[in-house]
C-alpha cells in the first residue's frame, strides 16, 4: 500500500477550548507518524486559499455561510487576535482515510461519538455553521493540495 501524508487542523474553536492536546490524542491512536507540525497565522488570503475549492459548492450556494466559514477559520468568532491554528502532517498507509476516520463525518450531530468531532464538535447556532474542532483533508488530491498551501518543504521530516 502506499504511504501518504495528509494535513490536520486544530481550528480556532479547538485552540480556544484547548482541545489541542486531546485531539493529538486521537490521532496518535491511528499510529500513524506525525511529519509536520506549526502554529500558524490564518490571514485572509490564506483562509481563502485554503478554502477555494468550496466556494459557491454545496452549502456553500449561500454566500453568508461561506463567509462564516472563513470568519472561523481566521478565529474571529473565538476571540483570537493572533488568528492561530494548529498544522499538523501525518504520514503512513492509508493516512487520509485513516485521519479521516478518527476526525468523523462533517455535521458534528452526525458524527460518531468516538470520533473528535463527534465528541467535541458543535453547531453554531447563531450563524449555522459546523464548530467541528479539526480539519482533515478529504482525498489524495485535497492532501497534496493543502500541505503545500500550509507547508514549506522544508518544515516536513522525510
Ligand atoms: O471538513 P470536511 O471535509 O468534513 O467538510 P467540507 O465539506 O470540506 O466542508 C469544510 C468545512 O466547512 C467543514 O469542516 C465545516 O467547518 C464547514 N461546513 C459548515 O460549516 N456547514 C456545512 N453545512 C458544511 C461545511
Ligand atoms: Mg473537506
Amino acid at each position: 500500500m502506499a504511504i501518504e501524508r495528509t494535513l490536520v487542523l486544530i481550528k480556532p474553536d479547538g485552540m480556544q477550548r484547548h482541545l489541542a492536546g486531546l485531539s493529538i490524542d486521537r490521532l496518535e491512536n491511528t499510529h500513524l507518524e506525525l511529519v509536520g507540525a506549526k502554529i500558524a497565522t490564518v490571514t485572509d488570503k490564506l483562509a481563502r486559499e485554503h478554502y477555494a475549492l468550496l466556494e459557491g459548492k454545496g452549502p456553500f450556494v449561500d454566500k453568508k455561510l461561506f463567509e462564516h466559514l472563513i470568519n472561523f477559520i481566521k478565529g474571529e468568532y473565538h476571540g483570537d487576535p493572533k488568528h492561530r491554528v494548529l498544522a499538523l502532517v501525518y504520514q503512513g498507509e492509508n493516512a487520509v482515510q485513516g485521519i479521516r476516520t478518527a476526525v468523523g463525518v462533517t455535521n458534528p450531530e452526525d458524527a460518531s461519538p468516538d470520533t473528535i468531532r463527534g465528541a467535541f464538535g458543535r453547531i453554531c447556532r447563531k450563524h449555522g455553521y459546523f464548530e467541528n474542532v479539526v480539519h482533515a483533508s478529504g482525498n489524495l488530491e485535497e492532501a497534496a493540495r493543502e500541505i503545500n498551501i500550509w507547508f514549506k518543504p522544508g518544515e516536513i521530516i522525510d
